[in-house]
């Protein structure tokens, strides 16, 4: 929104939050979208460093066209515990050098609790995009972090109105929450154009690229819930109806690090050693898009990539007993299969045989959510410190 007002110069920046890859497609069109604004919204990007690899990370940063972060706080991996813990201790004193009008975290790993944590002690604004969404399982770590962060946040951004009613379930004031649309569709409608064709994916990593012209079509994988892949009686099993399934149709599976070492923990290689098996490792932002958008079917326990299917109107099937985003059920392309093998076949079995569920596109995931944001947090912060300064 053009607005004649400048920003005033006693508010400080707006510090973004990063830390996991999930994060990366939701910060970089809120960061385009905070530079286009009039006046521009100032911004400092903080990165936790909770994913650190090429493949996790700097890939992401290139192909999402995201700055270099302007600090990093280089926490790496570690329990849950110290995570959270190691993100706040060197989060602090960022908070107390820099004097932001406010912190905007998103979506619900470790990192964006633990900023949240501590801008709560220090009487920091905390913006939240990805609000409200709630999958009523307390055993996900993610589940708890946006628990908590939607109690603490000051400006909630939703996805989908079904937030509106959780967060008013937990007593979260109506007028805090803002209904704006999906950033990471803004990120996918961008790149759409740029997206990487999956034959040339395939060829570049040193695959067969013909396996994308198989007959059936091919398949997406993607897995990495703790309560998938940590435990070998329970990612065994899956890994086994893959297998069957890529007797129909063909898999191209991309790795993530904590599926790989487990995968290698429990020698449960073989499982996967088939020549219609692809399997990958991390995949950039924009081979990831050009695998989905090609596919037949996705097969995932992944948030992110119920929306982005259900975007592009390829049939999802979620490896998990329950959703935080129903939208992409009710009215996406997306189907919850858990973790049973038999629900999974048929699942794929309705898919290959066409019945697979088409969907619509949900309202405002249209590639203008940053935008929204943009307008909404600049009349939010002059109000909202024009109140503590009187
Ligand atoms: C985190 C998020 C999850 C998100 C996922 C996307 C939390 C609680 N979970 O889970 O919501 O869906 O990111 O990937 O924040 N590792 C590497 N290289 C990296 C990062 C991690 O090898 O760059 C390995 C480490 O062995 C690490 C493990 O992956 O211990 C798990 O990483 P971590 O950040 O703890 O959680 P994710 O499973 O990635």
């Amino acid at each position: 929104m053009a607005t004649n007002e400048a920003w005033p110069a006693q508010l400080g920046p707006v510090i973004c939050v990063v830390g996991a890859r999930p994060n990366f497609m939701k910060m970089a069109p809120i960061l385009r979208a905070f530079a286009a604004h009039r006046p521009a919204l100032p911004t400092l990007l903080v990165h936790t460093g909770q994913h650190y690899d090429r493949d996790m990370n700097d890939r992401l940063f290139d192909d999402l066209r995201l700055p270099h972060p302007d600090i990093n706080l280089e926490v790496g991996s570690g329990t849950h515990a110290l995570q959270t813990a190691e993100v706040m201790r060197r989060f602090e004193p960022v908070l107390d050098a820099q004097q932001p009008s406010c912190v905007l975290v998103v979506g619900d790993v470790n990192s964006t609790l633990a900023c949240t944590l501590v801008c709560a002690k220090k009487a920091v604004p905390v913006v939240h995009v990805e609000a409200g969404l709630r999958s009523y399982d307390r055993a996900m770590p993610e589940e708890i972090n946006r628990v908590l962060t939607d109690q603490i946040a000051d400006r909630l951004y939703t996805t989908e109105r079904s937030a509106h009613a959780n967060l008013a379930r937990e007593g979260v004031a109506e007028e805090r929450v803002c209904f704006v649309g999906n950033v990471m569709i803004d990120s996918l409608l961008s790149n759409r154009e740029f997206a990487r064709p999956a034959a040339k994916t395939l060829q570049l990593a040193g695959f067969d690229p013909a396996v994308v012209d198989d007959p059936s079509g091919y398949g997406v994988v993607t897995l990495h819930r703790p309560s998938n892949v940590d435990r070998e009686e329970n990612l065994a099993p899956l890994l086994a109806v893959l297998r069957e399934v890529s007797d129909q149709v063909p898999l191209i599976f991309a790795l993530h690090p904590r599926t790989r070492a487990n995968i290698d923990r429990f020698s449960l290689g073989k499982l996967l050693a088939s020549e219609r098996i692809v399997l990958l490792p991390p995949q950039g932002y924009l081979e990831m898009l050009g695998l989905l958008a090609g596919a037949k079917l996705v097969l995932s326990d992944s948030g992110g990539l119920q929306e982005e299917t259900t975007a592009l109107g390829v049939p999802c099937l979620t490896i998990r007993e329950n959703t935080e985003r129903p939208i992409t059920v009710e009215q996406g392309t997306n189907t919850l299969v858990g973790c049973d093998p038999c629900a999974i076949r048929i699942g794929v079995n309705e898919i290959l045989a066409g019945a697979g569920k088409t969907g619509r596109v949900p309202e405002f995931w249209d590639g203008r959510a940053a935008e929204r944001i943009a307008a909404d947090l600049f009349q939010w912060l002059i109000a909202h410190h024009a109140q503590r300064s009187c």
